[in-house]
């Protein structure tokens, strides 16, 4: 890949996601080499702050946040020369001629063209207006070099995600929009389809003949924290559902696409997505469960309850907690649940897909079979097991699982990039592989819309109060029968 100089703005300067992720990810791209000779990363926000308190403040996130620690002094300082802070509202011209003038002098003095990319860490209300300045600029209008990335959620409903997504086309090529889902930037979810479609043991086993069900199940601790304006009016299907795990079900139920090209694999993506069953109203009550914290604790430190979290309605009705059965209606998977669950204020944090294989038809043993699991741990360990029968040493037929087991510890040396580094170095190199495009991400919204607007018409009905701390409402256990007797186990 030719390395064009990179010009990378951030628009959100001040927000948690540049601190925490975007400004490590770079930092850790830079120190590997990853990064191009030349670049320069400007970073947009309202207030008032003085340049070098501000790499300070990008300086202690790194040290606080980054896989890699604390920041060398040497390799800091020649990030930190690149690292600018640009004061400005997003509403104001003045910001991108000001703006402007500096994308052109950095280019000037690299006597070259260089890739533009402009990422929006912004609140949503501000996508449109700064891409519409973007464009009145001509700050991102070069087809093969200008990128914007933009963060979810993207919409908050079909309609709005439609409307944005054709706003965009008005500005943008398609080619040039890079839709993140960070999810997707994993290391053990990029994984999933090497391990795949990569090996022949598998994929012969991967449909309705020999798997019974598929859980999908993201959880954390954390609660809500200080996101409760935001968290209020999204909620755990808009939040998790709509975006990563309907994404991680893409990969799970995808067809082997035709070659490892970036439109090959979103083409593949976006059918599976387009043949996932929606429900009616009645429907959504019977497999889908909502759940809301209540207080209890975690760790033994105690936890609020949901509704009285900061900046939380006391009244609220939105849900922390969603458990699903899905089906995808092709001949491939036609009969199978995919189960998802995720939810806040949980006993543990931890991403894992479980792919539980049919029972033996002809039974030679005395004892029961535990039926073949495949379970992929996306975090916090990444690992991939394979649970199977096997005998017990002794004079007897005695039977009892045992597990096969492949951890990224044992078997490599390489340190594990973080979903952002891995993302936005693909958005330097202009490969939009694990980036959700227009369709697809209509495709998500028509999959959660019936369940949105079921929730909208009968706001109180089913809402299970769980106590935080504990594994979620009991109702979506009730989900998986008769299919499993219970989630996967949380560590
Ligand atoms: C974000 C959600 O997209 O993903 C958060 O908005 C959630 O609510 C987070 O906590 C989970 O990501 P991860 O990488 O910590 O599993």
């Amino acid at each position: 890949v030719k390395a064009y100089p990179a010009a990378i703005t951030i628009f959100g300067a001040k927000g948690d996601l540049t601190k925490r992720k975007l400004i490590p990810a770079l930092y850790n791209l830079f120190t590997d080499h990853h990064l191009p000779p030349a670049f320069n990363i400007y970073c947009v926000d309202f207030l008032a702050v003085d340049e070098n308190e501000f790499r300070k403040d990008m300086l202690a996130g790194i040290n606080e946040f980054s896989r890699s620690g604390t920041a060398d002094e040497v390799t800091w300082n020649e990030f930190a020369e690149r690292l600018f802070y640009i004061q400005g509202d997003f509403l104001k011209k003045e910001t991108y001629t000001s703006l402007c003038e500096k994308i052109k002098a950095f280019e000037k003095q690299n006597e070259q063209n260089s890739s533009r990319i402009f990422y929006f860490a912004t609140a949503p209300r501000f996508i449109e207006i700064i891409s519409e300045a973007l464009y009145k600029h001509n700050l991102c209008n070069r087809d093969g070099l200008d990128r914007i990335v933009i963060e979810k959620p993207f919409g908050t409903d079909l309609d709005s995600a439609k409307k944005l997504n054709r706003f965009l086309a008005k500005r943008f090529s398609e080619k040039q929009i890079y839709r993140i889902d960070h999810y997707l930037g994993k290391e053990a979810v990029q994984n999933i389809m090497a391990f795949r479609f990569a090996n022949y043991v598998f994929e012969p086993l991967w449909n309705r003949k020999y798997i019974d069900h598929i859980q999908i199940s993201v959880t954390e601790q954390v609660g809500v924290g200080k996101r409760g304006g935001y968290y209020d009016s999204s909620g755990a299907l808009r939040d998790m559902i709509q975006n990563h795990l309907l994404q991680l079900l893409c990969i799970v139920g995808m067809e082997c696409p035709k070659a490892y090209k970036s439109e090959v694999i979103r083409d593949a993506k976006t059918k599976v997505m387009k043949s996932v069953k929606a429900y009616t109203t009645p429907q959504v009550f019977k497999n889908v469960v909502r759940g809301q914290y209540t207080a209890g604790s975690i760790n033994n430190m105690p936890r609020p309850a949901y509704r009285k979290e900061e900046q939380v309605q006391s009244g609220s009705n939105t849900e922390t907690f969603v458990a699903a059965k899905l089906f995808i209606d092709n001949e491939r998977w036609k009969g199978v649940p995919f189960f998802m669950r995720t939810g806040k204020s949980l006993p543990a944090q931890s991403s894992v897909i479980v792919v539980q294989f049919k029972d033996t038809p002809h039974k030679i043993f005395k004892d029961d079979i535990v039926p073949n699991r495949l379970i992929i741990s996306i975090q916090p360990e990444l690992e991939i097991s394979l649970l199977f029968e096997s005998k017990v040493p002794g004079l007897q037929m005695k039977l009892k699982p045992v597990e096969m087991d492949f951890t990224y510890k044992e078997s490599y040396t390489e340190t594990i990039p973080e979903a952002y580094e891995a993302l936005l170095l693909d958005v330097l190199h202009g490969d939009a592989t694990l980036f959700m495009r227009a369709d697809q991400i209509e495709a998500a919204w028509k999959v959660v819309m019936p369940i949105i607007e079921a929730w909208e018409k009968y706001p109180e009905k089913d809402l299970h109060m769980y106590k935080a701390g504990s594994c979620g409402p009991t109702a979506s256990g009730n989900l998986l029968k008769p299919f499993a007797k219970e989630w996967y186990e949380l560590p």
